[in-house]
């Protein structure tokens, strides 16, 4: 089969989260499984630096800044195709805003033309293979197949469904979409038009990255104002569990770690802990629970519910507390306030730092999850891998990858899950987490349940190829 994923991050190119982990992964587990497959990504400075590349030719379009189609690998014989055109992508900043962290106002003609190259590559394409676009910023790429007629079967991934790339309708003008497409039942949202919703609409199947999301965005609590349509849609909407890439997080091989580890070598784990306790100015104690998080830190996330909690239970000198994360300012400052005034047992780096990242789930015994929704969540399942107990929220992905312990499952428990999104049960589950903690044997026991766990990529790989034949791909 031909695949063509089209999307605006790809790991290790260019990645502000979970979506380019996914592109740099699942495209390599389906060449395994003998497809050929392409991931069509925007030329930003950090993807162009990773060249030189291959000239392939002009895809100038009238109306349009120059552009040119390059073409590289990516690991595991996985063709990389980059949409050289400078005006719009060789910008600083993240693949969304500037420096100062503001969109740029012409995000939509950014990732319109992004989503038309890559329908255009899709038709180009003699083999009648799928074109599989992910997220709001490859949303059109259905559309513009569609406008096309083009025989073309295409999928649309979900990752988030609360970034919906939402534009006024006289944007809408400038991208060059049929004017019927601009409709309730097509493009049209709450008077204005929305790049998820068109990629919902016009795509022959919809995924979303969990199984327990896949049912959690058909309620108007998750669904963001798309549930209606998700409902009316429910036949083509599939959960599909994201995987890890375990040549990337493993401690078995992660050089990253001081020392390597896997589930029969537990114990070493103690040195990474002691190397990122001295690194990150901790106390160096190897008995009191060392609770890591690496993550945005959005509403999504839960972090606020977290900070009363963590205040707590590092008064009492119960916990020690390693973040790694970026976003909103008010809980950016408030955790740096708190590493401030815990010195010693609660450090908190504000950035984005992929090396550290790995320490920290090589380092600290727990991972904190505490989101209000998660579309799947990586963090909670590179825990798992790494020995570090997954303490997160019932929700999304969470919920499908993390086993409870209940105090008496120690055979099968993998982490702790809370049920409310409230500070009281997150305060009650670290309290939980703490006292298993106190039994270094029931700990390691739930550790290795862990590591043993499989979420490698091939399951899920099978399960897209699957879709994309039941939806006509060859
Ligand atoms: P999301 O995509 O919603 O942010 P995921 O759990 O799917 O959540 O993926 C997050 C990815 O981004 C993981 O690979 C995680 O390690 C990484 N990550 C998040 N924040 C940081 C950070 N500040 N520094 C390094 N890596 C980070
Ligand atoms: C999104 C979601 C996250 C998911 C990731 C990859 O960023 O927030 O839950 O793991 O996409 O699918």
């Amino acid at each position: 089969m031909r695949i063509l994923h089209v999307a605006a991050e790809v790991h290790p190119l260019i990645k502000t989260g979970g979506l380019a982990d996914v592109v740099g992964s699942l495209p390599a587990a389906q060449v395994a499984l003998g497809h050929e497959v392409s991931v069509l990504v925007p030329g930003y400075p950090a993807v162009m630096a990773a060249g030189p590349f291959e000239f392939q030719y002009d895809i100038s379009n009238p109306g349009e800044p120059p552009a040119r189609l390059l073409r590289g690998e990516l690991a595991g014989g996985v063709e990389l195709l980059v949409l050289d055109q400078p005006y719009y992508f060789e910008r600083p900043g993240s693949p969304y805003t500037d420096e100062q962290g503001n969109g740029w106002p012409d995000n939509y003609r950014r990732f319109a033309h992004f989503g038309y190259v890559g329908a255009r590559l899709s038709q180009l394409d003699d083999r009648g293979g799928v074109l599989h676009a992910h997220d709001w910023h490859a949303g059109l790429a259905p559309a513009y197949l569609r406008a096309a007629l083009a025989d073309r079967a295409s999928c649309f991934t979900i990752h988030n469904i609360a970034y919906q790339g939402r534009y006024s309708v006289a944007e809408y003008a400038e991208v060059g979409l049929p004017g019927e497409f601009y409709g309730y039942d097509g493009i049209e949202f709450h008077g204005d038009w929305s790049f998820l919703k068109a990629g919902l609409v016009y795509s022959d199947a919809i995924t979303t990255v969990s199984p327990t999301y896949a049912r959690e965005i058909l309620t108007p609590e998750f669904g963001f104002g798309l549930d209606g349509l998700l409902n009316y849609r429910r036949r083509d909407l599939h959960g599909i569990l994201n995987g890890v890439d375990y040549t990337v997080w493993d401690p078995a091989s992660d050089a990253a770690l001081e020392q390597t580890y896997d589930a029969k070598t537990l114990k070493r784990k103690a040195v990474s802990k002691a190397a990122l306790q001295t690194a990150v100015g901790l106390d160096p104690v190897p008995d009191r629970l060392l609770v890591g998080v690496v993550s945005r830190l959005t509403v999504q996330k839960g972090f606020d519910l977290a900070l009363e909690p963590l205040e707590a239970l590092l008064a009492d000198d119960a916990l020690q507390l390693v973040l790694l994360g970026s976003g909103a300012g008010d809980l950016e400052a408030a955790f740096s306030d708190l590493a401030r005034r815990f010195p010693g047992r609660c450090a908190v780096q504000i950035g984005y730092d992929e090396l550290q990242a790995h320490r920290i789930f090589g380092g600290a015994d727990a991972i904190l999850v505490p989101s209000r929704f998660e579309p799947c969540g990586l963090t909670q399942m590179y825990g798992l891998r790494y020995g570090t107990l997954p303490i997160v929220r019932r929700t999304g992905g969470l919920a499908d990858t993390v086993t409870d312990y209940n105090g008496k499952n120690r055979a099968a428990a993998t982490g702790f899950i809370f049920g409310a999104a409230s500070a009281t049960a997150l305060r009650r589950t670290l309290g939980r987490a703490i006292k298993a903690y106190a039994e270094p044997a029931l700990w390691r026991k739930l550790a290795q349940n862990g590591m043993r766990q499989d979420f490698g990529w091939e399951r899920a790989a099978r399960a897209y190829v699957d879709l994309y034949a039941r939806i006509g791909a060859e």
